[in-house]
């Protein structure tokens, strides 16, 4: 009997900035304090990418080298690159023509998704669908973001939350049983007003006026973004279990977006997981939007084991949520 043909992830890595944005040294800039931070956020520290005309492809193609380091890809034998991203380097073109370009991926498929903190997420699931269907055998899916480039560092309320980062996968075709085995991803537009970047777009092009009231800035109504975070991927990640007859035993981890330690136990809770199964990098990395999953991935990758059961569950602008249930391919670190 042929088996069907499932996209497994046989290749992780990441890359952050070097520099080191501590609580301490916010609490020289804002009126906030390490206290603060940890007990509403969980988050310590972040990466800011620093260096003139840098953008996110900076990092991606940092990510996407080790990448293809490490698994032994050339890179043209790379069919598809995606990158989830809400910082790109420019409107257009895409960044993941940028990245492609620079890594020698010429006249692949490439193009960037944009689906906020979920960005990952979504894009693992569509690159998924190329491969499934026997189109292509290697893709890489990138998730990156500059958050740096979009944050006004004199608002409180934001600046303590977002790093820099990014992380990628390789995706291949397996038969075996690993792989992705189902998503549950969704939409809901009426979100925009709580979380958006106002200016810079088609409907708000920077003005002066618009600039100098920030609207070129990350605007969060922190509390409603909440409420609707906490609810939405706890049940988005308990659907997907009881739909798959899954029992708390039966997942061996949690890979939560990172925006929020509270969320994040919100959804293990839900899901009857305790905190040892539950991937963690807030503390050192804060919310770098389309890179927590993967560099989550990254930094647990030697403590995976062929066969695991992963949840990826992610909630971001949009309002965009949702959670993926795949199996692991394989043991440890790849190298
Ligand atoms: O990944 C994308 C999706 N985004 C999210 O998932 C973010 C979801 N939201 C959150 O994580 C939380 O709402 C925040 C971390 C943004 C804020 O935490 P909160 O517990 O909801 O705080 P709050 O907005 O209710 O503010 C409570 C108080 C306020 O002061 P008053 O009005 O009670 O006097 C804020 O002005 O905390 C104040 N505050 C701060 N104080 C010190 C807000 N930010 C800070 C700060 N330092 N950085």
């Amino acid at each position: 009997m042929i088996s069907k043909i499932r996209a497994a992830i046989t290749g992780v890595s990441g890359y952050v900035p070097d520099y080191i944005l501590t609580n301490e040294e916010l609490s020289q800039m804002v009126d906030t304090s390490d206290e603060w931070i940890t007990s509403r956020t969980g988050i310590k520290e972040r990466r800011i990418l620093k260096g003139k005309n840098k953008g996110a492809s900076a990092m991606a193609i940092e990510a996407v080298k080790k990448l293809l380091h490490k698994t032994g890809t050339d890179p043209q034998e790379v069919d598809m690159l995606l990158c989830a991203t809400v910082t790109p380097d420019y409107t257009f073109p895409a960044t993941a023509n940028i990245v492609s370009a620079a890594l020698g991926l010429r006249q692949v498929l490439s193009y960037d998704i944009n689906a906020a903190c979920s960005g990952f997420i979504f894009a693992l699931a569509t690159a998924a669908q190329f491969v499934e269907t026997g189109a292509y055998k290697k893709v890489v899916v990138v998730g990156v973001d500059k958050m740096s480039s979009i944050i006004d560092y004199s608002d409180r309320t934001t600046c303590v939350i977002f790093g820099d980062g990014a992380g990628a996968v390789l995706l291949e075709p397996d038969q075996e049983g690993y792989g992705l085995l189902d998503f549950k991803l969704h939409s809901d537009g009426t979100g925009c007003k709580y979380l958006h970047k106002k200016a810079g777009g088609s409907a708000f092009p920077v003005t002066i006026r618009n600039f100098l009231e920030n609207q070129h800035y990350v605007y969060q109504e922190g509390q409603a973004v909440f409420k609707f975070a906490v609810v939405n991927m706890a049940e988005v990640c308990y659907e997907v279990m009881q739909r798959n007859g899954l029992k708390a035993e039966d997942v061996h981890w949690l890979v939560p977006h990172q925006a929020n330690k509270r969320i994040i136990d919100a959804a293990a809770e839900r899901m009857g997981l305790p905190e040892e199964r539950v991937m963690l990098n807030i503390q050192k990395y804060g919310n770098t939007t389309a890179g927590t999953i993967p560099l989550c991935l990254n930094d647990y990758e030697q403590a995976l084991r062929r066969g695991d059961n992963l949840i990826l569950a992610a909630f971001g602008g949009g309002f965009t949520w949702g959670a993926l249930y795949l199996k692991w391919k394989y043991d440890g670190h790849r190298s």
